[in-house]
């Protein structure tokens, strides 16, 4: 490889450790200024796939059964994650116990900042607690309209374990995936 192309993938890759290496989470909760901005990009990205989010966000804002963080750059919002705090016996039917279920996982602006390893950020925060609450699974609910969801979750290990024609929108479907964490599995 000549030294200039050398050179310029040097500095590009070490730009983006720069950028993954900076990144931190906010909790969102209660009336914060990160809850106020979750608040909108619920209505952007969410709603126009599973309609009026108030209760949603409501549950968010109360934090009882579910913990949001955004992932953040300096002053700049990159992504969002939302996750159940308990482990629940919910998909024990479809031979998934002890989950931890995954609500929102979504890069901001997906079109131009995905391919950043932002998702896998996102998703790493959720497994850490998964494992720290010795969880069996997590589980995650993704809409037919979003390949990439499926994509990426089917990279991060997970395994489609039901469908649900017409969850929330009629003729489309949603799927349940679900990870194991067990060490045999
Ligand atoms: C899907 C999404 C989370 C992926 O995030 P990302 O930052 O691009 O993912 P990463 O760069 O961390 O990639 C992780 C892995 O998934 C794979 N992957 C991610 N998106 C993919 C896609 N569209 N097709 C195929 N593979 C994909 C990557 O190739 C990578 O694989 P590897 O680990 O083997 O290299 C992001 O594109 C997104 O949020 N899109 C919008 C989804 C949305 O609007 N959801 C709303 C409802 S929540």
């Amino acid at each position: 490889m000549k030294l200039n192309v050398l050179l310029i993938f040097a500095l590009l890759s070490s730009n983006f450790v720069l950028i993954i290496a900076t990144n931190h989470f906010e909790q969102a909760y209660s009336n914060n200024a990160q809850m106020k901005t979750l608040y909108s990009l619920f209505q952007t990205t969410i709603a126009p796939l599973y309609g009026d989010q108030e209760e949603a966000l409501k549950k968010i804002s109360d934090a009882k059964d579910r913990l949001a963080y955004l992932l953040v750059n300096e002053e700049k919002v990159l992504g969002v994650l939302v996750y159940k705090n308990t482990v629940t016996q919910e998909f024990a039917l479809l031979g998934v116990d002890d989950a931890i279920e995954l609500k929102t996982l979504f890069v901001v602006d997906a079109k131009t900042n995905s391919g950043i390893r932002l998702g896998t950020q996102l998703f790493n925060k959720c497994l850490e607690y998964a494992k720290s609450v010795k969880a069996g699974y997590i589980v995650v609910t993704v809409s037919e309209e979003k390949p990439e969801s499926i994509k990426f979750f089917e990279r991060k290990g997970f395994k489609k374990i039901d469908a649900m024609p017409n969850k929330y929108k009629v003729g489309v479907t949603e799927y349940i995936f679900a990870k194991s964490l067990k060490i045999n599995d």
